[in-house]
């Protein structure tokens, strides 16, 4: 199943049970809110999840982009991306999670064919101050499902204030052995639909107060569920990565988990871009330099003379289509190679300054601080430099 059947299956799936369909919002969030990008479909419901009444109902399904910079050292391994899509579906003071799971087992067996015998779930164990979800494990045991009790891996909230809750987990066999073991215990269980149920607000002095309603949230991310479906081993492998994987090693042969970074970190800061924003050194743009950065190491480690220019324009193309961003493909070039260009001038003074006789012995906190006020060389710079 195509990534576009998946998504064309599971809103369809919510709108036959009365969930209205709304379009995802960019990677930005609106102005005033402390974090830099949109990490969950959830995120931009937050309002809605507090109370205010949504115009279209309280049964939402949608499909968001994300980005999650706090799993950008995983990014080369089998299951995270920096930008990806979250397929998400809520009750706003609708039903409640039982349902929800009902549902959610419901489309994953039925509507995408997947072995019930493969499936196991995550209850909330309850710590004294909020109890055990015994709704959401009775409901995975009159379903057959295992089930695996945790404390923190089943509490989520988007930050350290803010809407939370206990939520239920549902997980996928991806051995090639008959499953066995749980999901804290054997990452052959791979993480598919988080449901939450969001009824709890955290304050700041760390108290939890009931929401003005109970909520469900439920995300699944599609890259990971269609390497899954389409029996592949990593979400590099979906068909989301196709022209990568055809077009990326002819041009720059790398190992890996190397082609893997190049081609997430790119893909990523095409759809950066994409959203409007540009290379800096702080907040958004911070994040898109240090993708953009990150991929120029990693190419100019084995051959200098690599360069952005060389980036097919279908891959460029296909990403902004994807996405249905209006952001041209020339502007996304002309941001790439500025910022190449940058980094290739920082690179040679950096080079030049660690060269003179003052540097020539281990380097001390002093000498990082002089390198980054007067010659601008930030201190990830120097560090790898000195490891050339
Ligand atoms: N907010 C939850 C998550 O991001 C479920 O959507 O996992």
């Amino acid at each position: 199943m195509k990534t576009e059947q998946i998504v064309r299956t599971f809103v369809e799936y919510f709108e036959e049970r009365g969930h209205r369909r709304i379009t995802g919002s960019t990677l930005l969030p609106p102005p005033g809110d402390p974090v830099l990008f949109t990490t969950s479909g959830m995120h931009p419901l937050t309002p809605y999840l507090e109370g205010r009444p949504h115009p279209l109902g309280r049964r939402l399904v949608d499909v968001q982009r994300c980005l999650r910079t706090t799993d950008l050292d995983e990014v080369g391994d089998a299951t995270h991306l920096t930008v990806f899509e979250m397929l998400g579906t809520w009750s706003l003071g609708d039903y409640e999670g039982p349902q929800s799971l009902d549902w959610g087992y419901g489309l994953l067996t039925e509507g995408f064919g997947i072995d019930p015998g493969l499936l196991h779930a995550t209850v909330y164990s309850g710590d004294g101050r909020t109890e055990r979800d015994d709704a959401s494990l009775e409901l995975w045991q009159d379903r057959g499902v295992p089930v695996e009790l945790t404390l923190q891996d089943n509490w989520w909230s988007n930050g350290p204030t803010g809407p939370c809750g206990p939520d239920s987990e549902i997980f996928l066999w991806s051995g090639d052995t008959p499953p066995r073991s749980t999901p804290t215990r054997d990452d052959r269980w791979v993480e598919v639909w988080n449901h939450v149920m969001m009824r709890h607000r955290r304050l700041d002095d760390g108290s939890l107060v009931p929401l003005p309603q109970r909520n469900v949230d439920t995300g699944l991310g599609l890259e990971r569920l269609a390497s899954l479906l389409q029996g592949k081993s990593s979400v590099f492998d979906c068909d989301v990565f196709d022209p990568w994987r055809r077009l990326l090693p002819g041009l720059w042969p790398l190992e890996e988990t190397s082609l893997r970074l190049v081609s997430d970190h790119l893909r990523s800061a095409v759809v950066v871009i994409g959203d409007g924003v540009c290379p800096g050194a702080t907040g958004r743009g911070y994040v898109l330099r240090r993708l953009i950065r990150r991929v120029l190491t990693v190419l100019w480690r084995d051959d200098p003379r690599r360069g952005l220019g060389d980036l097919p324009s279908e891959l460029v193309e296909h990403t902004l289509d994807h996405f249905r961003q209006d952001t041209g493909q020339d502007e996304v070039r002309r941001v790439l190679l500025d910022e190449e260009r940058r980094f290739g001038r920082l690179l040679e003074r950096g080079r030049q300054v660690l060269a003179r006789p003052r540097f020539q012995r281990p380097l001390g906190e002093e000498d990082l601080h002089y390198l980054h006020d007067t010659h601008g060389l930030p201190r990830d710079l120097v560090l790898s430099l000195r490891e050339e």
